[in-house]
This record gives structure tokens, C-alpha cells and sequence, in this order.
């Protein structure tokens, strides 16, 4: 019978049908999205602390706004995503947990500090640019809740990345001071940015399951390849360098070649040792602790409310 239910589930998945939280579906399915779900979900809110870090010094009103803006959005974002989580079936007080003991994973391209204000700019362009590249194929996921959020997610980063672009022209028009800093800031995230796709084909363990069950549509090479293509033409129009001597248009292949990814920082990083995990880690925890009392207050209030609505 199991057997059976699974060739189903597989046919709804090839017929391009969603799956919804209450169908069957493989405990391995099950546990695939609540991975990548809430991996991402804790990408969104960690996301929120290296530009964070500049909303109090922003250079002007306009810019303040703006950023503030897309900051919270992407709480919104994770928001949205551990709702999503929770209709497989694990809580958010679990969720939480794995991220504050250290136990889930969230994108490596968040432990990079924010040193100038190009950071804003660096990380709009190319950080929002590679989550687009990566989110714009889950609006098509296979599971429903996932495929919902992330149509309204990208809206929303589609923005961010337009935001973080506008600085980045501003300050590559600049003086020379500021076209320096820009030219500084692509050079530290670069490398990070095309790391964010994640390892390469032959060693993504999760791939190859995860395009059957069609919650990956393209490969983590294929959507690096992409987002290299479209951003070294980006940096052109922006008269900046990438810094990477090897990279180079390949007529035959159609696409550009770029330089070896230093894998082993990648990994290190994932494991906790960048510059900035274990800062990240502590003030997201110290947020938690001390937003405890407006947490209690809410649940008290909705308790009152409950109780005079029965009474
Ligand atoms: N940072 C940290 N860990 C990573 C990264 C990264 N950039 N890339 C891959 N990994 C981890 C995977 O989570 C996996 O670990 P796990 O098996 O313990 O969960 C391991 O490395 C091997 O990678 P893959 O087999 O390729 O994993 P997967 O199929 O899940 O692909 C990917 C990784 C592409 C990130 C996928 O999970 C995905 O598309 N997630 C949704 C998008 C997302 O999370 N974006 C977050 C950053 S964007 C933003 O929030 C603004």
C-alpha cells in the first residue's frame, strides 16, 4: 500500500500538482521541507542583523527609510516561512530552539560583518540578487505552503535588490572616495555571494532527490551559472571590477567561466567559524531573551480576551 501511495505521490508531483500540508506524502518529503523551510526561515531573520547593524547610520532620511523598510521585511519573510514550516508538523518553539542552540543551519553569507555603508549597497545587489536567482524557481515548488510564500517573497527581494543596486550606483558615480568603498564592498562579497548557491552539484548530497520531488527545479551550478551571467553585466554598467582574474566569456559554452570557489572557507563557515558566526548567534538569542516579556504580555492579553468572550 505504501508503495502504491508513493507512485501516486510521485504522479501528482510529475503532473505538476501541488501537494498540500494534509495529502500523504514521504516521511523523507516531510522531512526535506521542514529542512530547507526552516533553514531559510532562520536565513531571513539572522538576514536581518548585518543591515541591521546600519540603520542608525544610514547617510540620509531617505535612505534610513528605505532600509529600515526592507529589514522588515525580511522578518516578514521568515515569518511567513516558519508558518509555512509549521503545516509539516513541527512547532515554532522547536524551530527556534535549533537555531539558538547552534543545531540548524541558516545561509552561510550572513556571518560576514557590515564595515561601510557600500555593504548596503554590495549586499541588496548581489546577496539579494543570488536569493532571487535561487527563490524565483521555489514559487514553483511542489509543495503548496512553500510555493505560496515564496510569490510574495520575491516580490519583496525584487525590491531589496533594486534598493541595493541604486547605492551601488550612486556610489560608483560618486567621488573617488566613494567608488573606492564600492569597488572595496564587491570585493569582500563576491566570493560569498556566489558561495550562497551552495556546493556544487557533485557534492549536493540533497540535490538529486529534492529535483525529483520537484522542490528544487535547477541544480545549485546551474543557478550560480545564472546569476553569474546576468551580474558580471550588472558590474559593467556600474564601471566596477569582480574580482576574479578568471573570469571570462566562453563563446562555446555561451555562458561566462569563473575562478575556483575557495570551498574550504565555504564549509568553514557553515560550521560555525566565520568571522561573524558566533556574534550572529548571540544577538539573536539576546533579542530572544529579552523580548520575553512582550511575548508573555501578548499571550496574557489574549487570554483576557479569550475568557470575556466566553463569559
Ligand atoms: N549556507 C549554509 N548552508 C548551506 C548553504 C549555504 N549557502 N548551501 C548549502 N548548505 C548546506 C545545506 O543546507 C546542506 O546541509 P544539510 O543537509 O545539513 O541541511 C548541505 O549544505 C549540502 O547542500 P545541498 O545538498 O546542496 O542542500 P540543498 O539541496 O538544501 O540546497 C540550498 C541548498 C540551495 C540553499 C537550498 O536549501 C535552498 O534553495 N534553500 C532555500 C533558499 C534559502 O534558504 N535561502 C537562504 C539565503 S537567501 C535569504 O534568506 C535572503
Amino acid at each position: 500500500a505504501e508503495i502504491n501511495l508513493e507512485q501516486k505521490f510521485q504522479e501528482k508531483i510529475d503532473n505538476e500538482l501541488r501537494i498540500e500540508p494534509k495529502d500523504w506524502m514521504p516521511e523523507k518529503y516531510r522531512q526535506t521541507l521542514i529542512r530547507q523551510i526552516s533553514q531559510h526561515a532562520h536565513s531571513e531573520i539572522i538576514g536581518m542583523l548585518p543591515e541591521g547593524n546600519w540603520i542608525t547610520r544610514a547617510p540620509s532620511l531617505r535612505r534610513k527609510a528605505v532600509l529600515l523598510a526592507k529589514v522588515q521585511d525580511e522578518a516578514g519573510h521568515g515569518l511567513y516561512l516558519y508558518s509555512a514550516a509549521e503545516t509539516l508538523g513541527i512547532s515554532r518553539d522547536k524551530m527556534y530552539s535549533q537555531l539558538h542552540s547552534g543545531e540548524a543551519k541558516y545561509s552561510s553569507i550572513f556571518n560576514y560583518p557590515t564595515i561601510t555603508w557600500a555593504d548596503m549597497g554590495a549586499i541588496g545587489w548581489l546577496v539579494d540578487g543570488a536569493a532571487i536567482m535561487n527563490q524565483v524557481p521555489l514559487c514553483r515548488a511542489s509543495y503548496g505552503p512553500y510555493s505560496r510564500a515564496m510569490v510574495r517573497v520575491c516580490k519583496e527581494e525584487s525590491f531589496h535588490q533594486r534598493q541595493g543596486y541604486e547605492i551601488m550606483l550612486t556610489l560608483s558615480k560618486g567621488s573617488s572616495v566613494q567608488k573606492k568603498m564600492a569597488q572595496d564592498a564587491l570585493n569582500r562579497w563576491w566570493w560569498p555571494s556566489i558561495m550562497m548557491f551552495g556546493p556544487t552539484d557533485d557534492a549536493s548530497p540533497n540535490s538529486i532527490q529534492s529535483m525529483k520531488w520537484k522542490i528544487k527545479r535547477f541544480s545549485n551550478d546551474e543557478l550560480r551559472q545564472k546569476f553569474v551571467d546576468v551580474t558580471v553585466e550588472q558590474a559593467k554598467i556600474l564601471g566596477l571590477t569582480i574580482p576574479d582574474k578568471d573570469l571570462k566569456w566562453n563563446e562555446e559554452r555561451g555562458h561566462y567561466d569563473f575562478g575556483e570557489i575557495n570551498w574550504d572557507e565555504f564549509w568553514n563557515v557553515v560550521k560555525g567559524n566565520g568571522p561573524c558566526n558566533k556574534e550572529r548567534l548571540e544577538t539573536r538569542k539576546k533579542a530572544w531573551e529579552e523580548g520575553e516579556w512582550v511575548r508573555e504580555a501578548a499571550q496574557a492579553h489574549a487570554e483576557k480576551r479569550k475568557a470575556k468572550k466566553e463569559a
